[in-house]
């Protein structure tokens, strides 16, 4: 739980109340507030004399010190640096590194029943908010809960820092892009994937490598993604250095990688293999280090199965696959259907995809690298119209230009798998001026012990 000094504490609502109205706080300056409840994305929401107060890091029930960040007209952004007085429901926290509770589990706190009940009511208030009467009559599936409540991240992706000249490598801490909380034993990943960073840590010390720092641009390492076949125990490691020579690591790190840029997409030199091998619903699978895939690879199959029961193919069809990654939503429906064909951005998950239908003997599905904005209309001129459109993007949801070409291929079916209801919302709604109805959505818990929301819509004209 967190504990932190308090300093100098504003009482709640002192200063709003001399005048009758809210104030704005300032930045930096420390409230005592209730939480009352989540608001979307997981942070805790405060009022004080009306004015609303975003709280990282509180639930519900919780009487916490909060340090405001931002502060807007509307609204302020805050941090919940002690906890007075706990909820009744909170349970304490499993994952913590040195003290500090895990940044990537902020909902831990929690009990399981009550993070579900917050994602089903997550969802209805976007779909009903934002949708309105275009989307009313829609039937709400209850959630479904994840197959396992810790260890279920197939890839961690870990940063380097310096604490007083010792190198650690874990997470940001919260709201922190200067300040790493160092990870022994992330319960969010396997014991494989904990035991290789710990080496990979070991190697960096020994061989006197120092983090990356952004403020003086000195020092080489900055970001290790450690990614795992979950069915075939294979692990793969890419580690994301500044331009520099570093010695050749003694444990397995598939893929080197020299970024200057500060992300992950920098140019490659391969050590191993560029790709790591897994199985998916029956299926085996390439997925290179560019490609998306499923983080949750128990989750991705229930996913997947929600998804081919609202196709509903017959075996005649013709699916598109849109955003389709390494093709794998599309190759688990192309027995059933007629003919699948696959849109994606990424040029190398194409590649990824096409090497999946082939290893898997799969002949009636097609790929194509393209921006789903450009690559909808030559589509439909090669392939035809569609029965079934399946579509799966990026949290951003589908620009108004995707929907409006989405429209043109005039499916009878599509099925939206979305890890974003409030975007999922608006998308729905342009689909519905156009002709569709919202039938079913599945809520899907693909993340535990955190704010993120995957759900599956069916849409029918
Ligand atoms: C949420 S992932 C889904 C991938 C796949 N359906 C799966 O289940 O693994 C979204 C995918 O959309 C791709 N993408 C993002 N923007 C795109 C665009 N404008 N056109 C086509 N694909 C895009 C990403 O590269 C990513 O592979």
């Amino acid at each position: 739980m967190l504990q932190m000094e308090s300093g100098n504490v504003s009482p709640a609502r002192e200063r709003g109340q001399e005048k009758g109205r809210s104030e704005r706080p300032r930045p930096r300056e420390r409230l005592e507030l209730e939480i009352e409840k989540l608001a979307f994305g997981g942070n805790g929401i405060a009022r004080r004399d009306g004015y609303v107060i975003f709280v990282s890091g509180a639930l519900p029930g919780d009487r916490v010190i909060a340090e405001i960040g931002k502060a807007k007209r509307g609204y302020a952004e805050a941090s919940a640096i002690e906890i007075l007085e706990p909820s009744p429901d909170r349970i304490p926290d499993r994952c913590d590194h040195g003290g500090d509770p895990c940044p990537g589990a902020p909902w831990q706190g929690l009990p399981y029943d009550l993070q579900l009940e917050a994602k089903q009511d997550q969802v209805i208030d976007s779909l009903d908010r934002i949708g309105g009467d275009a989307l009313a009559g829609y039937e709400l599936l209850p959630i479904e809960p994840a197959v396992e409540q810790w260890r279920y991240r197939n890839k961690l992706e870990y940063s380097f820092g310096d604490h007083d000249g010792d190198l650690v490598l874990g997470f940001h801490a919260r709201g922190r892009w200067d300040e790493i909380v160092d990870a022994n034993d992330c319960l969010l990943a396997s014991e494989a994937n904990n035991r290789k960073r710990n080496e990979i840590r070991s190697w960096a010390e020994e061989a006197g490598l120092e983090a990356y720092d952004l403020r003086d641009r000195m020092g080489t390492l900055r970001n290790l993604v450690i990614r795992e076949g979950r069915r075939t125990g294979q692990l793969q490691s890419r580690l994301v250095t500044s331009v520099a020579e570093i010695p050749r690591p003694p444990v397995d790190l598939h893929t080197m990688i020299e970024g200057e840029s500060g992300n992950t997409d920098g140019p490659t030199g391969v050590l191993g293999a560029e790709h790591l091998l897994e199985e998916l619903c029956g299926l085996e699978v390439m997925i290179g280090h560019r490609a998306f895939f499923q983080t949750n690879t128990e989750m991705a199959e229930i996913l997947y199965g929600i998804a081919g029961e609202f196709a509903d193919l017959s075996g005649g069809e013709r699916v598109f696959d849109l955003f389709c990654g390494i093709g794998t939503l599309g190759l688990t429906m192309a027995e059933r259907a007629g003919e699948v064909w696959g849109v994606e951005i990424v040029p190398e998950a194409i590649a990824d995809a096409e090497e999946n239908a082939r290893r898997n003997g799969i002949t009636n599905a097609n790929f194509m690298a393209a921006d789903a904005r450009i690559g909808i209309r030559p589509l439909l001129e090669t392939a035809g119209r569609p029965d079934v459109v399946v579509v799966d993007p990026p949290r951003a949801g589908l620009s108004k230009k995707i929907v409006r070409r989405l429209i043109e291929c005039e499916a009878p079916r599509i099925v939206y798998v979305s890890c974003n209801p409030t975007t999922l919302a608006p998308n729905a709604v342009q689909l519905a001026e156009a002709g569709y109805r919202l039938r079913q959505v599945k809520p899907v818990d693909m993340f535990p012990q955190t704010p993120h929301i995957e759900c599956v819509a069916v849409l029918e004209k």
